[in-house]
């Protein structure tokens, strides 16, 4: 065990990632009791690389049949709940608080497609996620970044729990370690980037500024490896532009449920949407900040093929 942690909670060295304490049965419980069904969607991702906007996406592609369009009688899910109730993570809902002989059976009867969250690296999910036929995706973001968003998060929650913050330094060593949340993060990304060369028809790898750059295209291209595509009829008629609109930060940062409501009634959903931007890391590092994380990529990331390889 570390204390070092960025949400100044032990975290536990478990299957080579560091798992916060409070998530660790959570975890054990989900790859031990988890039943897969073959048309599962799973969104995967690091802490703040974009989880609750794919999430959203994916929702609403996929879902898209019940409440496009929308109106004020029959407002769409997106519009009054959050996408972390919408599409639950495993470790962090479902399986939290749960003791090994207490399985959530509303699982085997919620509507299908299922569609779930997680932070979990690739080689540490269920065995039943292996070996069925359910497709993941999973979101990666600039580490620089997903660091500074991630500095900003946890400390949101400190301070509402009167809790010390921490400093950028501080989170800085731990986040260079690779000591932080599911981390290290060239290892999550590696495992991931890895599984979608491996079986692309399981695992689709998205950048969070590639598909803040062309979210027309990348949502196409995420409704049809989900086996959603859009028609040409759909395509026509909008329907791609009314689930950008609805999806994006702006519209999403503003509703009610986003501004005032709490996710898994701990974490306030507002602390979700922040700036939405690419970038902003350049207001916080210094020189040999830069330095030291663009070392730290170079050495155990292949930046070139990850983050430069264009979409196929
Ligand atoms: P910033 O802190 O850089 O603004 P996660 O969803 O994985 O927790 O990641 C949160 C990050 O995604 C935050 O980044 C947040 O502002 C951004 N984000 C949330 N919703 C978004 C949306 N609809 N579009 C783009 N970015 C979004």
């Amino acid at each position: 065990p570390k204390e070092k942690g960025w949400v100044s909670q032990y975290m536990y060295l478990y299957q080579q990632f560091w798992c916060p304490s409070p998530l660790i049965q959570p975890t054990i419980t989900f790859q031990k009791y988890f039943q897969a069904k073959h048309n599962d969607i799973v969104i995967a991702s690091l802490p703040k690389a974009g989880t609750t906007w794919l999430k959203a996406l994916a929702f609403a592609v996929v879902k898209r049949s019940h409440s496009i369009p929308t109106s004020q009688n029959d407002p769409h899910p997106l519009l009054n709940s959050n996408p972390h109730t919408l599409v639950p993570f495993f470790e962090l809902d479902i399986y939290a608080n749960k003791t090994n002989n207490v399985i959530p059976n509303y699982l085997s009867t919620l509507p299908e497609p299922r569609m779930f969250g997680t932070h979990i690296p690739f080689p540490s999910l269920s065995h039943s996620i292996h070996n069925s036929d359910c497709k993941i995706i999973y979101i990666c973001r600039n580490p620089l970044d997903t660091f500074i968003s991630h500095w900003h998060f946890s400390n949101n929650i400190l301070s509402s729990q009167s809790l010390p913050t921490l400093t950028l330094e501080e989170a800085f060593e731990g986040y260079c370690e690779g000591m932080h949340p599911f981390g290290p993060f060239w290892s999550h990304i590696l495992s991931y980037w890895n599984a979608s060369r491996d079986k692309p028809s399981k695992v689709l790898f998205l950048k969070y500024e590639e598909v803040k750059a062309n979210t027309n295209s990348e949502l196409k291209r995420m409704a049809q490896f989900l086996d959603y595509p859009f028609t040409p009829e759909e395509e026509s008629g909008g329907v791609i532009d009314t689930i950008i609109e609805l999806c994006s930060f702006k519209k999403m940062k503003e509703l009610e449920i986003n501004k005032s409501g709490k996710f898994a009634n701990k974490i306030e959903n507002k602390h979700f949407f922040r700036k939405g931007e690419n970038g902003d890391w350049v207001n916080y590092f210094s020189p040999s900040m830069i330095e030291k994380l663009s070392k730290v990529i170079e050495e155990k990331l292949d930046m070139e093929s990850i983050f430069l390889a264009s979409s196929p």
